[in-house]
C-alpha cells in the first residue's frame, strides 16, 4: 500500500485548473446514447465541480422534431439514468437554462442556417462571443458530410473561435482515414480538430506519463536490456450488446486495437517528449507508431491472430455466440478479439516483442500493461526449492486502478527460500477517490483548447498504417468455418496462446 506523502503540484499541462472562455456546445447526434450517458453527465460533473464558466450553453442537433424543453428532459433522464443524479434543483435549473435543441438533418444546408441563426441568438442571449466546439457525436458514414456543411457555412472559419471534435472511429482503414482528413484539413486548420480516444481521458492512462517521467527509478529500465517483454491487455467481459450494426462493420482490430490499445502502446513505447505540450506528445507517438512494425508480415499468423466468441458460460449463466447475437450475420467472420505481435525498430526497443491483445466475453473486464523484466543474469540461490520469478511492472488501467511491481523476496525461516511479493499501489486507496471520467476530463480540455490528450491526423494514419497487412488478410472473404472461435468466458483462442508460447513466453493470468 501506497502512502500520499506530500501533495505535489506538478508544473506540467496535466494538473492545470483553468475554467474555459465562454461559449456554446454544439452536439451533432444529440438524440443519441452517447450524449445521453457520457457527454451530458460528463458536462454536468464539470458544473457541479465549478470548472465550467456560467455562460456555457449546449445546442443538442439531431433530425428528430424535439423542441428545447423535451431535450432539457431526456437531458435529465440520461443524468438519472446513467450520471449521479441531477443534485441540487437550482443547479439543475441554471444547467438546463442553458440547454437547446435544434432539429436539422445532417445534409441539409438550410438546417445548418436555422443552426446558425440559433447560435448568433444565444451568442446575444448567452454572452457566448462567438465560441463554439461542434461535436460529431454521429455514426461515423455521416462525418464527412457534417464536416463539409459546416465548412460551406462558414460556421468554422475561424481557427480562434471554433473546434472540431470528432468520435472514433476516424475512418475504417488507411485510405478512408486519409480521405476523411483530407475533408477536414479542406475545411479548417488541424488546431481546431479535437480527434477523440477516450482512452487517452482515462486518470490511470495519463498517470503512465507522470509514472515513466516524474520518477527517476524507471527511465534508466526503460529498454531492451533490462525489459524482456510487454504485454499490453483489454479484456472486456461484455458482448457486443446491441450494436451489432456497428461492430459487424467494425470488429475487435477497428474498434479496440487500432485505437486504444494503439495509445497505450504509445505512451509505453515513446522517447520522452520535450515538452508537456500537444505536438511534442503527439510528435513522440507518432515517431514510435511509424518505427513499429507487426512482428511477422509475411507469415502473419505469427504476429496476428483474430478469433471470436462461441457460446459459453459467463459468472454461471449461459450466453450465445457471436454469430446468435441479435443483428449479427449468422456467417458473419467479424472477429471479436484479436492478439498481434509487434518489435519498434529503435535503439530503445530493438527485439523485445510487444503483446497486444483485446476481446469481448472474456471471464472479467480488465485492463493492464504488464512490462516483465529480464531474468537476473546470475542465480546466486541455486537450491531446488528457489523458483525465482522475473520482476513485472503492472499498470492496471482499470478495474482497481493502480501500480504494483512484483519481486523475489525471502520467506521468513532458516531455510533460503523466495516468493514472490508485490508493492502496490492503488489509486482508490491512497487519493480516497478515484479517478474522474474520461469524458470530463477530454471535454474541459477540449474547451479549453489543449489538443495535448488528443489524436492527431499524421498519427492515426501511421496506426491505420501499422495495421494494414492484418486488415487486408482479414476483410478478404473467408469461409466462416476457417474463422477461429473461443469459448465465452474464456481467455480467448488456443492460436493466441501459441502466439506468446511459441516465444517461450505465456499470456499473464489475469
Ligand atoms: C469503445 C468500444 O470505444 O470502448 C467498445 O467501441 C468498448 O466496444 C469500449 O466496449 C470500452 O471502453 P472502456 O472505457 O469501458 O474500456
Amino acid at each position: 500500500m501506497v502512502q500520499l506523502l506530500e501533495e505535489n503540484p506538478l508544473r506540467v499541462g496535466l494538473l492545470q485548473e483553468r475554467t474555459p472562455e465562454p461559449l456554446i456546445l454544439v452536439i451533432f447526434g444529440a438524440s443519441g446514447d452517447l450524449t445521453a450517458r457520457k457527454l451530458v453527465p460528463a458536462i454536468y460533473n464539470l458544473k457541479q465541480q465549478r470548472r465550467l464558466p456560467p455562460q456555457l450553453t449546449i445546442v443538442g442537433v439531431a433530425r428528430r422534431d424535439w423542441s428545447h424543453d423535451y431535450f432539457r428532459e431526456q437531458m435529465r433522464a440520461g443524468l438519472e439514468n446513467y450520471g449521479q443524479g441531477v443534485g441540487a434543483e437550482e443547479l439543475w435549473q441554471d444547467f438546463a437554462d442553458g440547454l437547446y435543441y435544434c432539429s436539422a438533418s445532417m445534409d441539409d444546408p438550410k438546417g445548418y442556417q436555422k443552426l446558425n441563426d440559433l447560435l448568433s441568438e444565444l451568442d446575444q442571449k448567452r454572452g457566448t462571443r462567438g465560441n463554439r466546439v461542434f461535436y460529431l457525436a454521429v455514426s461515423p458514414q455521416f462525418f464527412p458530410e457534417a464536416i463539409m456543411q459546416l465548412g460551406q457555412a462558414g460556421m468554422i472559419k475561424d481557427p480562434s473561435k471554433t473546434r472540431l471534435v470528432i468520435e472514433k472511429p476516424f475512418g475504417r482503414d488507411l485510405a478512408s482515414c486519409q480521405e476523411l482528413n483530407k475533408v477536414v484539413q479542406k475545411v479548417c486548420d488541424e488546431r481546431q480538430v479535437y480527434r477523440i480516444d477516450h482512452y487517452l481521458g482515462k486518470e490511470t492512462v495519463q498517470n503512465l506519463l507522470v509514472l515513466r517521467f516524474a520518477n527517476a527509478i524507471f527511465e534508466p529500465l526503460w529498454n531492451r536490456q533490462y525489459i524482456d517483454h510487454i504485454q499490453i491487455t483489454v479484456a472486456e467481459s461484455v458482448g457486443v450488446e446491441d450494436r451489432a450494426g456497428y461492430y459487424e462493420t467494425a470488429g475487435a482490430l477497428r474498434d479496440m486495437l487500432q485505437n486504444h490499445l494503439m495509445q497505450l502502446f504509445c505512451l509505453t513505447a515513446m522517447e520522452p517528449p520535450s515538452q508537456m505540450e500537444a505536438d511534442a506528445l503527439r510528435n513522440e507517438k507518432v515517431k514510435v507508431i511509424q518505427a513499429t512494425r507487426l512482428a511477422d508480415t509475411k507469415d502473419l499468423q505469427n504476429a496476428a491472430v483474430r478469433a471470436q466468441y462461441a457460446k459459453g458460460w459467463m459468472k454461471g449463466k449461459e450466453v450465445v455466440g457471436y454469430r446468435q447475437e441479435p443483428g449479427v450475420n449468422p456467417n458473419s467472420t467479424t472477429a471479436t478479439y484479436v492478439a498481434m505481435k509487434f518489435f519498434i525498430d529503435n535503439w530503445r526497443w530493438q527485439g523485445v516483442p510487444f503483446y497486444l491483445r483485446t476481446g469481448k466475453r472474456m471471464p472479467k473486464k480488465v485492463s493492464e500493461i504488464a512490462i516483465q523484466f529480464r531474468d537476473v543474469p546470475y542465480l546466486l540461490f541455486q537450491s531446488a526449492a528457489s523458483q525465482v520469478s522475473p520482476n513485472i511492472l503492472t499498470l492496471r488501467i482499470q478495474p482497481n486502478e493502480g501500480v504494483a511491481l512484483r519481486f523475489e523476496a525471502k520467506m521468513p525461516g532458516t531455510e533460503l527460500r523466495s516468493r514472490s511479493v508485490e508493492m502496490d499501489f492503488a489509486y482508490g486507496k491512497t487519493f480516497g477517490v478515484g479517478g474522474s471520467d474520461a469524458y470530463d476530463r477530454l471535454l474541459i480540455d477540449c474547451m479549453l483548447g489543449d489538443q495535448t490528450l488528443f489524436t492527431r491526423a499524421d498519427e492515426v494514419e501511421a496506426a491505420w498504417k501499422l495495421v494494414t497487412p492484418a486488415l487486408t488478410l482479414w476483410d478478404a472473404p473467408t469461409d466462416p468455418e476457417l474463422v477461429p472461435q473461443y469459448e465465452a468466458g474464456t481467455w480467448g483462442p488456443q492460436a493466441a496462446d501459441q502466439l506468446i508460447n511459441r516465444d517461450g513466453r505465456q499470456w499473464r493470468r489475469l
